[in-house]
């Protein structure tokens, strides 16, 4: 364990103890490859927004649509965190700076096609981690700063938002969903 630094509701800075795990963990929810090319497939299809950050409403190089029609399957494979949280699609070519999202305080991201470029996540004791998405499933601290570099394509997610903090949602994952 690692002692920290968070900011309390009054905005004050207060130790706190954390693992650089803190930032992402795997969620172990596998998509195989014909689940995760019907889902890219649908990715591709959507029509994206540009995101604005909300305090300056300039681009944070992201696109977002809500995913309004999943496949049954994926419902069925994410009921207890949709019950809680909202999906949406998300794809950037990277280029994102560093921030902590305004809308969310953590998600669930579903990795659509493949890509080298990694999200990265820092704290306030400048501890840095990588998280190389691999295809997979994690969940991820959105509290905590992030930012990716520039990539030569558009890296294409599935996510599911939510406004209960990481700790939360990963005590859901200790349990059978
Ligand atoms: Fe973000």
């Amino acid at each position: 364990m690692i002692a920290g630094f968070v900011k309390n509701e009054n905005g004050v800075l207060e130790s706190y103890k954390m693992e650089v795990k803190d930032f992402y963990c795997k969620v172990n929810i596998n998509l195989n490859q014909t689940e995760r090319d019907e889902l890219y497939q649908i990715a591709q299809n959507v029509v994206y927004e540009e995101y604005l950050i909300e305090k300056d409403h300039t681009p944070d190089n992201n696109y977002i649509t809500q995913a309004e029609s999943l496949p049954s399957w994926f419902k069925e494979k994410t009921k207890e965190f949709l019950k809680i949280g909202w999906p949406m699609f998300l794809k950037n070519k990277g280029d994102v700076p560093w921030h902590t999202d305004d809308k969310r305080k953590s998600s669930i991201t579903f990795q659509l096609n493949d890509s080298e470029t990694p999200t990265m996540f820092r704290n306030e004791v400048g501890e840095l981690e990588l998280l190389h998405h691999n295809l997979g499933a994690y969940l991820q601290n959105n509290e905590q700063e992030h930012s990716v570099p520039k990539a030569d394509k558009d890296r294409y997610f599935l996510q599911i938002s939510f406004d209960k903090p990481y700790i939360e949602i990963k005590e859901m994952l200790k349990h059978d969903i």
